[in-house]
């Protein structure tokens, strides 16, 4: 146990410097998300250093412009799919995953996951995953003037299935009004989630 936990607290530092080298505007989106990630991980009996490591690399690849994500994620070998291809900024997850599991050695599953489906989430996330997906969602700055996220953030500390559903609610509902594509991971997420209720 104290050898796992060493390994979170080496592995934090690491992605800390990484971080420290992001435009400010991320860099600071990044810390109001783990600091909301590691207070999640208290309130809901989740290792908080592991929601805050996950949160701290969730967004290492958002500067990157769409060519390249195509092209850092074709070297990595990650699978693309025609929503990714139509908009590559999906990837950014995804490729921080894979900087955060070979090129720091990271081998906690959830914490990587938790950074691979941010953007969309996914069926059966583990409590790691959720906190970090909705912490991202409703980190403070994002509440500014947005009453429907106010009512996601009001369900966080309560129940976190809960919090995730009512932002895929307002989520899938913005993005068909704007006759975009839903990604499929999310509505998957919401199927799975209300079927669990
Ligand atoms: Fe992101
Ligand atoms: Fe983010």
């Amino acid at each position: 146990m104290i050898n796992v936990t060493r390994q979170i607290d080496k592995l934090y530092d690491r992605v800390a410097e990484m971080v420290a080298s992001l435009p400010l505007p991320l860099k600071e989106h990044i810390n109001r998300t783990c600091d909301l990630a590691r207070r999640l991980g208290k309130i809901h009996g989740v290792d908080d250093k592991r929601c805050a490591l996950g949160a701290l690399a969730h967004d290492l690849a958002r500067h990157l412009e769409g060519s390249q994500l195509l092209m850092q994620s074709r070297e990595k070998n990650i699978p693309l799919n025609s929503y990714e291809l139509d908009s590559p900024v999906l990837l950014h997850g995804p490729l921080a995953a894979v900087w955060l599991e070979s090129d720091l050695g990271c081998d906690d599953e959830e914490v990587v996951n938790s950074v691979r489906y941010h953007t969309t989430g996914r069926p059966s996330m583990t409590n790691v995953e959720k906190i970090v997906f909705i912490a991202d969602k409703v980190e403070p700055e994002k509440l500014t003037g947005n009453s429907g996220l106010i009512l996601v953030a009001e369900k966080i500390e309560v129940d976190l299935d809960e919090s995730i559903l009512e932002y895929l609610k307002l989520r899938i509902r913005s993005v068909m009004q704007q006759n975009k594509v839903v990604h499929p991971l999310a509505l998957e997420t919401w199927n799975y989630l209300i079927q669990e209720e």
